[in-house]
């Protein structure tokens, strides 16, 4: 269509990047085009019906006239046939998109409050950040750990609710290197909009290598591993590491050894508090803080991950 040829695209729509992305985009370009065709001719064809036919005199007569067959089997049966090809087509492209492929790069997406886990088979966990290879087969298989959330991508237009207790699946074929973003497109809470990932597309020599270098992270020393599942575990979306700035929780940045009144007085942040906090965040809040905002980590880190994390939390000077 010619305002959405890719020279143009940026402007109207996001950048195509996916293999189904093209159907998308001409089926909703027809739906446009004969929407506003139908809309000329009904609209215009009212004003020029009430020009035309208007009262010239007092003693116009409006005739009588009761049916034209003819008339009324065209506008029923020329609609019905175009609305008979937008279904079939619609039908097309949405069985295109739910066809997942049989030997596709398998990868594992949680949804939580407010970030997306993505974990490969090989181990390799990342947070807010898919990367594939370009032009393969790709298979997402998604879960929610808390609340209804959606992912999205538009640039390959594709989408789809992520559910706690239970897998939704989700497949794309990317043809374009780069950066897309991966919205969260259910309202899930606070941070909502800031639940906002990127997926990025590149070659199959990169995506090994990224690979490789991610599944090195076992060999970290313990207060960078820690740095690591920090990320991986988005607990920066929350709470800053880099100066006192207040997010939706408390600033980390130069707190350990230091006072802090809490909900249950005044405690030193040392590695007991710390623990504490990431397993039963209600126990003692943050004065200015609310409570049943942090969700638990009690069973998502081991005592090993626990340890790196206030290592970590440790080393913000
Ligand atoms: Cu997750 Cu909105």
């Amino acid at each position: 269509m010619f305002w959405l040829s890719p020279a143009h695209a940026q402007t109207f729509m996001p950048t195509a990047a996916s293999d189904i992305a093209g159907d998308v985009d001409n089926l909703y370009s027809f739906l446009l085009i004969s929407s506003f065709i139908s809309c000329v001719i009904l609209i215009g064809g009212m004003i020029y019906f009430v020009y035309k036919y208007r009262r010239k005199s007092p003693n116009d007569k409006t005739p009588r006239i009761t049916h034209n067959n003819f008339l009324e089997f065209l506008w029923s049966f020329i609609p019905l046939v175009i609305f008979m090809v937008i279904f079939a087509w619609g039908w097309k492209v949405y069985h295109d998109m739910r066809s997942m492929p049989e030997n596709g790069l398998e990868i594992h997406v949680t949804g939580k409050q407010w970030a997306w886990e993505i974990q490969y088979k090989s181990g390799v966990t990342t947070s807010n950040e898919v990367v594939v290879p370009i032009d393969t087969d790709v298979k997402l298989i998604m879960t929610s750990r808390d609340v209804l959330h959606s992912f999205y991508v538009p640039s390959f237009r594709i989408k789809q609710d992520v559910i706690p207790g239970r897998y939704t699946t989700l497949w794309f074929n990317s043809n374009k290197l780069g950066e897309f973003h991966i919205f969260c497109t259910e309202y899930c809470g606070t941070s909502h909009s800031g639940m906002i990932g990127k997926l990025r597309v590149v070659t199959r020599e990169d995506y090994d290598k990224w690979l490789e270098q991610e599944s090195k992270f076992s060999t970290l020393p313990i207060a960078e591993r820690g740095a690591k599942l920090f990320q991986n575990k988005a607990c920066a979306s929350c709470h800053s590491v880099v100066d006192s700035s207040v997010r939706v929780g408390p600033a980390l940045y130069q707190k350990f050894g230091k006072q802090q009144i809490t909900s249950a007085g005044e405690v030193t942040v040392d590695e007991e508090y710390l623990r504490e906090s990431i397993l039963n965040p209600n126990a003692k809040i943050v004065k200015g803080f609310n409570p049943n905002i942090m969700p638990s980590f009690q069973g998502q880190l081991n005592e090993a991950e626990l340890l790196a994390i206030i290592e970590y939390i440790k080393g913000l000077k």
